[in-house]
């Protein structure tokens, strides 16, 4: 393989992408999450290289307008969900993957699939080989420029043993704070619970 098709430097070049295209206030965002995931990821024994380009990807399309990602998601034939139909600005997730794997010829299904599902999750996160996804979603969750949730309940979260745990606290801590959990959530947080 040669040096320009190393992960490290689609990991780059996807940084560098972000950094021109998104607001300073949001890639400030994406370099925390990619801060605190590969953090994770060396405390977890979880692949760095993946963690790092899934957390760069992740927003890349989080400031397209709900117009554009509809647009984005027929003229690439992306599978969404019902829910994300419903509520455009979830499909910044999928239309990110699809960018990865279009833009920037990333094939890994472990990358694709933490991008795709970072913002829902899904029962496939739950599986170990898609430790890289489930690690995206608790930085995501935790990284410390977000305004909410609390220090005290982000600290919380990142003092307990287990990714697993971490992801499923997290889902506990969104109910009580929305009231009520996607479907594809609720079905990660069941495939956590029967499997770890
Ligand atoms: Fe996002
Ligand atoms: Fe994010």
């Amino acid at each position: 393989m040669s040096t320009l098709n190393t992960i490290e430097s689609i990991t780059e070049d996807v940084l560098t992408a972000a950094r021109r295209t998104l607001s300073a206030q949001r890639y400030a965002h994406v370099c925390s999450v990619a801060d605190l995931a590969t953090t994770l990821a060396r405390r977890f024994g979880v692949s760095v290289r993946k963690v790092a380009l899934a957390a760069v990807a992740h927003d890349l399309d989080r400031e397209r307008t709900p117009a554009q990602l509809i647009a984005r998601c027929g003229d690439w034939n992306a599978a969404v969900l019902e829910v994300e139909r419903s509520t455009p600005i979830l499909l910044h997730g999928p239309v990110a993957a699809e960018r990865l794997a279009r833009c920037y010829a990333v094939t890994d299904p472990v990358v694709l699939a933490a991008v795709r599902h970072h913002t829902l999750g899904s029962p496939l996160l739950a599986e170990p080989v898609h430790a890289p996804g489930l690690l995206l979603y608790a930085a995501d969750f935790c990284e410390p420029l977000r305004s909410w949730p609390s220090e005290a309940t982000r600290n919380g979260i990142l003092r307990l043993d287990s990714l697993p745990e971490m992801v499923a606290q997290i889902i506990r801590v969104g109910e009580e704070r929305w009231g009520t959990v996607e479907e594809p959530t609720a079905q990660m947080y069941a495939r956590l619970l029967e499997t770890h």
